[in-house]
């Protein structure tokens, strides 16, 4: 690659700058950039590396690009790559952003004609122009201030980094690792699927048993049912139990009912018996002798009453006499108190007149009153002793009524027990016909026909032979409704099991496939590592290249002091190299040193000499054993102030190294020092104006 032209406008110091003029390009091989400090000079650097790759190449944000106080800021480089020339247009605006254009060059129109417009595309293109990857190729055209010599103190570890970086020999580690963080993965997930997994043939075996005892209870389910259907028939022939339980109940009552009326018509029997009725008994006997009864006590009531009418009549006559006798007793008594006229002489008078009485007349008077009260009272006497007999009749006459009421009330009794009997028999009659009926219903004229049809002896056992048949029926019903629960049971199970076979199946496949991947990673990583390995060989032919440029650079730089720069991979572990020591052999005094031993000035030299090295040794090196070979493209390189550590001599060397340096196409070297016959070499002139940057090329003495 080389630089043809470059112009920029408002780019960190500068307003405007095109470098080397509008009409001319600049030359092949060195070109020197110098300048006081600060004046701009890496700015020219940075400008073409953020034209070709964009901001993160520089490591600086746009915003800060954009000269103070302007805008936007914008950058063209015309460059050539593998004689084709091209132009890229960047440019940045605080509003609208980044805008990118390449262009390439078409000869036959004269003008430039643009290939990619887009940040992407045009980072595609331009990997595809320069056939290396931006990071490589910033690696390979940039060699930083300051990075020289950090670049010789550098650590194995990080000296090999920064080789692996630059030829991506990192890349296969990346790969490594993510093939083996995928071995892992693909581990755990193997290992999480076979703790899932159960052998399908188990699940089979399962299965199959499960379907055995799925037949044998469906078997044996039809034959119960079977069964069933005969106990059914059976069973639908016979009388239904309710039918037989209530025949037998109503049997039972009518032999109960007979009982009871024959031990009844005994009781009546023998109370008419006792009353005395010897014709057969019935209502009409009943009644007749109720009415004797109310004849005879209506006859004895008459009685009664003539009795009693004889008595009161005698009590009354007597009751006359006694009240006779009191008023003769009174009469007496007025008879015999004599009124006293005189000293001794008394004066009786008769009660009822008050004609004075003599006392004989008197005692004549007082003894017919007594004879006539002994007169009444035998009269008395016999009228009371006539009471007497009436009276005994009357209470023989009333006990004879007494009697004659018991009789009747017993008759009454009988009567109604015997009205009890016939009610009795009716319902005799009632329930027998029931039973008849009861029985007419199924068909059978009476009970004994209905056992002889089932040959039984009686309803007892008949109704022992049906209850039996339907406790089998229902016992068989309980064992065909289990079957058909356990069938149920049984079919999800085979369910489940045929679910669980089908996940099986699955799993079974995944960890096939997955086995089959993870070999597959097994097989990549082990080609890979082959590739690897050999890779090492490739790193060694790499490292031998590098020392061999670098060695012959630095025996220039240093006027023949060094020579011998050896690289070697220190101690590998496990697979890969863990760093790689640089050395170099002093011819003064015939040490190997290592760059803890170097002088500050032998530092700068070796590591401008390794990163020349390096730069040279990129575009020629394929990233891969399998990558085609192609020829370098890029062989242009921009040194930032590698010269700071080097004294005036050594410093010619370099500078004349580089001008005669047919490895690189193009090198921009930046420096502040003072460089012998500098007239002789292209220049680039930056200085301050105030606080904006200007540079103007100069052309070489012999090209001018
Ligand atoms: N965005 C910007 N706008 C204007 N000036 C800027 C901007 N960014 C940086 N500068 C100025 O650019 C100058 C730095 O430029 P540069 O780094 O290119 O100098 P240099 O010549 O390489 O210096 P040295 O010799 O110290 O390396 C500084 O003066 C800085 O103030
Ligand atoms: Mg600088």
């Amino acid at each position: 690659m080389r630089i043809r032209r470059i112009q920029l406008i408002n780019f960190k110091p500068y307003k405007k700058l095109i470098l080397p003029n509008e009409n001319d390009v600049f030359p092949r091989g060195l070109i020197l950039i110098e300048g006081p400090n600060s004046t701009g000079k890496t700015s020219i650097l940075d400008s073409i590396i953020w034209a070709l790759w964009g901001p993160t190449a520089i490591g600086v944000k746009n915003e800060d690009l954009i000269k103070f106080g302007e805008r936007y800021c914008r950058v063209m480089v015309e460059f050539e790559v593998d004689g084709k020339r091209y132009l890229i247009d960047r440019s940045y605006d605080r509003s609208t952003g980044m805008q990118v254009v390449l262009y390439q060059y078409d000869e036959s129109k004269g003008k430039f004609i643009d290939i990619a417009s887009k940040s992407g595309e045009v980072s595609k293109k331009m990997q595809e122009i320069l056939q290396i990857d931006y990071k490589q190729a910033l690696s390979t055209v940039m060699v930083r201030q300051g990075e020289v010599n950090e670049l010789a103190v550098a650590s194995p570890a990080s000296l090999r980094e920064l080789i692996s970086k630059v030829y991506s020999l990192d890349l296969l580690e990346k790969v490594n690792d993510v093939l083996k963080k995928e071995e892992s993965l693909l581990d755990e997930k193997l290992d999480e699927l076979q703790s899932k997994y159960v052998p399908i043939e188990r699940i089979e075996k399962q299965l199959k048993e499960k379907s055995d005892e799925l037949e044998n209870k469906k078997s044996k389910l039809k034959e119960r049912k079977n069964e069933l259907e005969e106990l059914k028939t059976k069973i639908n022939e016979l009388p239904n139990p309710n039918f037989i339980r209530e025949i037998e109940a109503t049997m039972v009552r009518i032999e109960d009912f007979q009982k009871q009326l024959v031990s009844m018509s005994k009781n009546i029997e023998e109370s008419a018996k006792n009353m005395g009725i010897t014709c057969e008994i019935s209502m009409k006997v009943l009644d007749d002798e109720i009415s004797k009864r109310d004849q005879l006590l209506q006859e004895k009531l008459k009685e009664l009453e003539n009795i009693e009418a004889q008595i009161r009549k005698l009590s009354e006559e007597i009751g006359g006499l006694h009240g006779l006798n009191r008023e003769l007793k009174d009469k007496i008594s007025k008879l015999q108190k004599a009124e006293k006229v005189e000293e001794g002489e008394f004066e009786y008078r008769c009660p009822i007149c008050g004609t004075p009485l003599s006392k004989e007349k008197m005692e004549d008077i007082v003894s017919h009153y007594e004879r006539e009260i002994e007169e009444n009272n035998s009269t008395i006497e016999n009228l009371v002793k006539k009471r007497n007999v009436l009276e005994e009749e009357r209470s023989k006459t009333r006990t004879e009524k007494e009697k004659i009421l018991v009789e009747k009330s017993n008759l009454k009794l009988l009567k109604k027990r015997l009205e009890e009997l016939e009610n009795n028999k009716k319902n005799l009659t009632n329930l027998k016909n029931k039973l008849k009926e009861m029985l007419s219903k199924e068909g059978y004229t009476d009970v004994q026909e209905m056992l002889a049809k089932f040959n039984f002896k009686n309803l007892k056992e008949l109704h022992q032979y049906i209850i039996s048949l339907n406790e089998e029926y229902a016992r068989k019903e309980t064992e065909v409704d289990k079957l058909i629960e356990d069938i149920s049971k049984i079919e999800r199970e085979i369910d489940e099991l045929r679910r669980e076979k089908e996940e099986m199946i699955k799993i079974d496949k995944e960890i096939k496939e997955n086995k089959k991947i993870l070999q597959h990673l097994i097989h990549l990583r082990r080609v890979l590592m082959k590739n690897f390995l050999s890779q090492w060989v490739v790193q060694k032919r790499l490292l031998g290249t590098i020392k061999h440029t670098a060695a012959s650079y630095l025996l220039r730089f240093t006027c023949g002091q060094y020579s011998s720069v050896d690289l070697v991979p220190t101690k590998p572990t496990g697979e890969r190299g863990s760093g790689i020591l640089l050395t170099v052999l002093d011819e003064s005094d015939g040490i190997v040193k290592s760059k803890d031993m170097l002088s500050f000035g032998d530092r700068t030299a070796v590591g401008l000499a390794l990163r020349l090295g390096i730069s040279k040794t990129m575009s020629r090196i394929k990233p891969l054993k399998e990558s085609p070979q192609k020829t370098p493209r890029i062989r242009c390189v921009l040194l930032d102030e590698p010269l700071g550590g080097l004294d005036i001599s050594r410093r010619k060397e370099v500078v004349d190294q580089l001008v005669e340096d047919e490895g690189f196409e193009q090198i921009f070297l930046i420096t502040h020092m003072e460089i012998d016959r500098k007239e002789e070499i292209p220049r680039v002139i930056v200085r301050k104006e105030g606080n904006v940057s200007v540079a103007e090329f100069v052309a070489s003495k012999e090209e001018s």
